[in-house]
């Protein structure tokens, strides 16, 4: 029996890494892993070796640093390839748990919605690099572009947290399409944090519970 693949998607800011590591502190002794299972938390882009060194080019703001679409498209690629391969399908035919902020629909949403690439194109490199692992469960952390802009107003932006409102509000519109599509637990952000994780607790309890 394969373990369980849960992934937190949303625009930057969304509060996804505060959400996994409650997450991670409550699902150990959640009763949902049985008791030889492990949770793994990772992320992407960055979740393997290789994918520490790819999330440092992707994201590094230097001006002369900007990769063309496809090149970004391609690295965001590589990155999952490894962390799927390495990372993901090793735990789940191991039975544990993968949390993974981020996976292959945060490419539909940037690269597809925000820059624009084919979603065609996308879909099909997708098919390659996942390698037959999808979620079984997406959490969609929704906040609007202009929340997070103003929540990550003191910090250092990464190169595609750079990009203006414009971008940001394509790459939002883009998941919310996907979430509906794909029939994604949708979650408000702008509520506090408490409330967000005992939604998403309740959620997971509510699919898992009986399914162990
Ligand atoms: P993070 O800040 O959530 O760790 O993600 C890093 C940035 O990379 C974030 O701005 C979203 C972006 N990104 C893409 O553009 N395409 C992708 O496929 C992934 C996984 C992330």
């Amino acid at each position: 029996m394969k373990g369980k693949f849960i992934v937190f998607e949303g625009i930057d800011g969304c509060g996804k890494t505060t959400q996994i590591e409650e997450l991670s502190k409550w699902l150990p002794n959640s009763g949902l892993l049985k008791t030889d299972s492990k949770l793994i938390t990772t992320r992407e882009p960055g979740g393997s070796l290789l994918g520490k060194k790819l999330r440092e080019m992707i994201l590094d703001n230097h001006k002369n640093n900007k990769p063309t679409s496809l090149a970004e498209l391609l690295l965001y690629s590589a990155d999952r390839a490894e962390h799927v391969s390495k990372i993901i399908s090793p735990a789940l035919k191991n039975n544990d748990w993968v949390i993974s902020d981020r996976f292959s629909d945060s490419t539909l949403a940037y690269q597809g919605y925000g820059r624009n690439i084919n979603l065609e194109i996308i879909k099909n490199i997708e098919s390659i690099v996942c390698q037959g692992e999808y979620p079984d469960l997406t959490f969609f952390l929704e906040i609007s572009p202009e929340e997070s802009i103003l929540r990550r107003k003191n910090d250092i932006p990464d190169r595609i947290e750079s990009e203006g409102i414009k971008f940001l509000e394509k790459v939002n519109e883009g998941f919310k399409l996907i979430a509906k599509e794909k029939n994604w637990k949708v979650i408000s952000a702008s509520q506090n944090i408490k409330t967000i994780s005992n939604q998403i607790k309740d959620t997971l309890l509510k699919n898992f519970s009986s399914k162990k």
